[in-house]
């Protein structure tokens, strides 16, 4: 069975999907790890809750090549085939990257090239675009700049806030990231 790192910052909920995605029998995979920057993020917190090898760390004030080392340790450890940024809001070292090349995916809330980098919605909205949606792409050294794999799109509806339109985004994210970790997985 092929294995998934997941590292996340926060709320989780396409680390969720990708777990739910599993649990249903729509991704064959397993998770080998779960690991957090910020030790107290909701996403760690399910993984614990769901009996998942968990791992909280803080990066707060460690270097960045530092920081990566000890995430790479856990990865090498869990022996996993790719690994999943799921709103991993910390940039990875190129050393990291390097270690692991055309094995990172990162899903991201724009079509990219458009809108990289954070609030990818408002960012959208305040530009007028009328059409969004979510790109999921290989990490390489840039923000958000990788090779793309898969797209949705997205309508922008008129009055959208960026929750209203963030939430119609996410449901994409859920569907379009546990499906293009099947079609890779498949082959490898
Ligand atoms: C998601 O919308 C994801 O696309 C975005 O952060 C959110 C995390 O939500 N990622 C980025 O903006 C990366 N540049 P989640 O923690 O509920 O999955």
């Amino acid at each position: 069975m092929k294995r998934l790192a997941i590292l996340l910052s926060g709320r989780g909920s396409n680390f969720q999907a990708i777990h739910r995605a599993i649990a249903e029998g729509r991704l064959k995979a397993e998770i080998g790890c779960v690991i957090s920057n910020v030790p107290d993020a909701p996403g760690i917190e399910y993984a614990k809750a769901n009996g998942l090898p968990a791992y909280a760390l803080s990066s707060k004030g460690v270097p960045r090549a530092d920081f990566d080392l000890q995430v790479k340790r856990i990865i090498d450890e869990a022996k996993v085939d790719l690994i999943c940024l799921a709103g991993y809001m910390r940039l990875l070292s190129p050393a990291f990257i390097q270690a692991y090349a055309g094995k990172i995916l990162n899903i991201h809330p724009s079509l990219l090239p458009s809108f990289p980098g954070l609030h990818a919605q408002k960012q959208a909205l305040d530009h007028g675009v009328k059409i969004t949606g979510c790109t999921v792409h290989l990490v390489d050294e840039g923000l958000d700049t990788g090779p793309i794999l898969a797209q949705a799109a997205v309508p922008v509806m008129e009055g959208d806030t960026e929750e209203t339109l963030s939430a119609r985004v996410l449901v994409e994210e859920h569907r379009l990231y546990s499906e293009t970790i099947g079609v890779l997985l498949r082959g490898l």
